[in-house]
């Protein structure tokens, strides 16, 4: 069986590089342009899309973009026909499904589902959205609208409102935003915030700064004054840095998302954030560009529908020219010359040692522990493989010495990444035959 590395197919935004952004979305113009260019392109393949929660946009986008191409599909689209309910693995279903078909889209209730189908597949596997963690093909088709309508998406202020405690879509999005160096400002619902632990990786990662932003909408949709902007610290503010809030000039676009019920969110006090025709009267919302990955509840009315700054709809129909650029730059790269997507780090196979403590990450559900890999230059952050979680270890052994540390112990830092083995307790440790090695 093959394990980690995961080089095959498109699982996060993590992997999406600044070029490779810039290259695609100017494949799906080129599609849009020319839209029997590639009609031929994957004739002889078979793609299978394995479904495991609804869905209606993203499985017929794929399906529609694969017909387009000339592949032919087979398809899980109800969890309830499939093998899942006699309780068979993701793991299973994927090494036979891997057998059938040249390539998997699969979607999956759980986080980093599909990290670890493509692991046993033997084939690419695209995310289709995994529990809370990505839809990075959603993102594809968000960037796509942004960039026919702004061309530079660099420098703007994308606004995420609603539960992106829980949308799979919010995150990818605002990941990739800072891939191209967009501002990203937060707007949860009330206890619908994500965890920090995300927001200050991206932070780390793009050289991010953080930001307070007010306005009245601001505490319209949230319930508190101000909202938290996360913007490139190269950009020129006009302001002093430091100094306390700022308020709010413009919205470039606005991105609304539904609450994710299924994953067991509830609005609370103050209810649910969104749209109403009202607050598109506001000089704020002027020229914001409205977007939402439907489906859509009462966050987005129906009257909002015929406003020119609606844009969901034309978003939706980019799904198959966004998914048919994802097939071809995946099963045939030589016709289209993208770069390379970013490997995913994929941790030592020598620290499966501890579990994860996402409830909801795949591992739990496949009986596996994750290979953790270390974040950032501290060594002590430890991030799942699988659902990029991290995992607080107090301790940290030395692969290579099989000595046990405490983690802000100077030694830690001596050790090189590939040796350092986390541990969440000094028993653990000893009962692997690590010895104490103080500091
Ligand atoms: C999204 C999803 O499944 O995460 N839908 C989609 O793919 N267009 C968003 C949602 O269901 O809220």
């Amino acid at each position: 069986m093959r394990l980690l590395p995961l080089t095959e197919g498109l699982h996060s935004a993590e992997a999406f590089s600044r070029p490779y952004l810039e290259s695609f979305l100017e494949l799906v113009r080129s599609i849009e342009r020319s839209p029997l260019r590639y009609a031929n392109a994957l004739d002889g393949y078979l793609i299978a899309t394995v479904f495991e929660e609804p869905s209606t946009r993203t499985r017929l986008s794929f399906e529609a973009a694969a017909h387009r191409l000339g592949a032919r599909v087979i398809s899980i689209s109800d969890p309830r026909s499939s093998s899942s309910v006699k309780g068979e693995t993701l793991s299973d279903a994927a090494r036979v499904m891997g057998g059938y078909a040249d390539l998997l889209v699969w979607r999956h209730p759980r986080d980093g589902a599909s990290r670890r189908a493509a692991q046993v597949a033997g084939v690419p596997v695209i995310n289709g959205g995994d529990g809370r963690l990505g839809h990075p093909t959603q993102t594809l088709v968000d960037l796509s609208i942004l960039h026919q309508k702004w061309g530079v998406i660099e420098g703007k202020t994308v606004g995420i409102l609603g539960d992106i405690q829980n949308g799979r879509t919010a995150r990818s999005l605002a990941w990739s935003l800072a891939v191209l160096g967009a501002r990203i400002l937060l707007l949860p619902g009330s206890g619908l915030d994500w965890e920090p632990g995300f927001e200050n990786r991206l932070m780390h990662r793009f050289a991010y700064r953080l930001k307070r932003v007010r306005h009245p909408l601001i505490q319209e949709w949230t319930g508190n004054p101000e909202a938290r902007m996360l913007e490139p610290k190269g950009l020129v503010q006009g302001e002093l840095f430091g100094v306390g809030t700022s308020a709010l000039h413009g919205l470039d676009a606005l991105y609304l998302t539904r609450l994710q019920e299924e994953r067991g969110a509830k609005a609370h006090r103050g209810g649910y954030p969104g749209i109403t025709v009202e607050q598109l009267k506001d000089p704020l919302l002027q020229d914001t560009l409205l977007l939402h990955p439907l489906p859509r509840r009462d966050e987005l009315p129906v009257a909002v529908d015929e406003d020119p700054r609606a844009l969901y709809f034309e978003q939706a129909n980019m799904g198959p020219r966004v998914r048919q650029a994802v097939f071809l730059s995946l099963l045939c790269p030589e016709k289209v010359d993208l770069p390379a997507l970013n490997p995913l780090p994929s941790g030592n196979p020598e620290h499966f040692l501890a579990p994860c403590p996402n409830k909801n990450c795949i591992t739990h559900a496949e009986g596996l522990r994750p290979p953790w890999r270390v974040e950032g230059k501290g060594k002590r952050i430890f991030l799942c493989s699988f659902c990029d979680v991290p995992l607080e270890a107090p301790y940290v052994g030395c692969l290579s010495s099989r000595k046990v540390h405490p983690a802000y112990s100077p030694l830690v830092q001596q050790i090189r990444p590939e040796n350092l083995v986390p541990f969440q307790t000094r028993d653990q440790a000893e009962k692997e035959d690590y010895s104490w090695g103080g500091g």
